[in-house]
């Protein structure tokens, strides 16, 4: 139930310290080991390539991922949307791993995918909040995402949920493939750092009804930038704001918006820039800039070693591949209040179902 509550995503997006808990202890070990079924690890470990597809929110939490998975365990990581790839199917390494990534497991599009798959004979794994849903059913394998029951028809905790558990499997597999940046990386400490963050943000979340009102309500339109990690959350972000204030919203690359979208920047309109990536983070200070000098009005949000005296938020310190789970909560907090100060149904935007059945 909503219990206080008026609506569903506020309620998810303060469970997320819980779920970042739950996740850790019931995957790890009091030593920080990852608790995997060892066939999944084998099954991972032996794949050449590992393809994750997805919809969505779920789309984009693949897209971290990638970087997870490439960064700890070395093996090529390939992210497509599900409904693309199930008529056009990519091209296969020798021994391809394919990772459904869907909060319901029921997403059509998802399970054009997973059927050719089984086709051909290729080994799978989904990884939903939902068990015995339909992916997990026909997938070779299952990890479940722990998340609890998630109600608003916009996605919040399963995102969080859906990259913690990409990082612990990406550890494990990593592991058993000797990877020394999977050896070190201290993942229990990391989570528990995560679930203390998002604490300390979604207890400051009154500064984020502020921010919405002063910079998002009365615009028709706005933008989140950033690189590397945080250009993952930008396409996340933008597609919550978009969905549950109607405010029309894209993610970009920082450096791409100078290459045409520039043009759309007026006086006033709404840009939100990410900073976590430590390799480009001047450079997003550039295009940061750029946009500002055209009238832009920019909110920063910020790693704690990257910011500077006039960010708007300031993030907890976190491993940079699991910054994300601290930069998306202000991105849906922006957004559980753009909504609500719209005067939205904020559970239940126009012309969306929880689950997308059809393709
Ligand atoms: C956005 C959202 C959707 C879902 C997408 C995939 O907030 O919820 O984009 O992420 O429809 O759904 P699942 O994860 O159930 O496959």
């Amino acid at each position: 139930s909503k219990g206080t509550y008026e609506f569903y995503m506020l309620k998810e997006i303060d469970e997320q310290p819980g779920v970042m808990r739950r996740l850790s202890q019931d995957y790890l070990d009091e030593n920080g080991e990852p608790l995997v079924d060892q066939k999944i690890v084998d099954a991972v470990a032996n794949a050449d390539r590992i393809y994750i597809f997805a919809a969505g929110t779920s789309y984009h939490a693949g897209l971290v991922g990638k970087d997870l998975f490439e960064k700890y365990t070395g093996i090529p990581t390939e992210v497509g949307y599900a409904s693309e790839a199930g008529y056009h199917f990519p091209i296969m390494s020798k021994r391809p791993l394919f990772i459904f990534l869907s909060q319901s497991g029921e997403t059509a599009d998802s399970r054009v995918v997973l059927k050719e798959a089984n086709k051909r004979g290729i080994t799978s794994l989904t990884m939903t909040n939902v068990e015995g849903s339909t992916l997990s059913r026909e997938a070779d394998f299952t990890m479940l995402l722990k998340a609890g029951p998630e109600i608003a028809v916009a996605s919040t905790k399963a995102y969080t949920a859906q990259i913690a558990l990409q990082a612990i499997l990406a550890k494990a597999v990593g592991e058993k493939l000797a990877n020394q940046d999977a050896k070190d990386f201290d993942l229990k400490h990391q989570l528990a750092l995560a679930a203390e963050g998002i604490q300390e943000i979604v207890d400051g979340k009154e500064r984020f009804a502020e921010l919405a009102k002063k910079y998002l309500i009365a615009s028709r339109n706005a933008f989140y930038i950033g690189r590397g990690i945080d250009h993952a959350v930008a396409l996340e972000g933008a597609l919550k704001l978009k969905e549950v204030s109607y405010i029309q919203t894209e993610g970009f690359a920082a450096a791409e918006l100078k290459h045409g979208t520039i043009s759309l920047i007026e006086d006033g309109t709404p840009v939100i820039a990410l900073i976590n990536d430590p390799v480009t983070a001047d450079l997003t200070r550039g295009n940061i800039q750029e946009v500002t000098s055209r009238g832009a009005s920019v909110i920063t949000i910020v790693g704690k070693q990257f910011a500077k005296e006039n960010d708007d938020v300031v993030l907890p310190d976190l491993n940079y591949y699991l910054s994300p789970l601290l930069t998306v909560v202000p991105t849906q907090l922006l957004a559980y209040y753009a909504s609500k100060e719209k005067g939205l149904d904020v559970d239940k935007p126009r012309n969306l179902a929880k689950s997308v059945t059809v393709e």
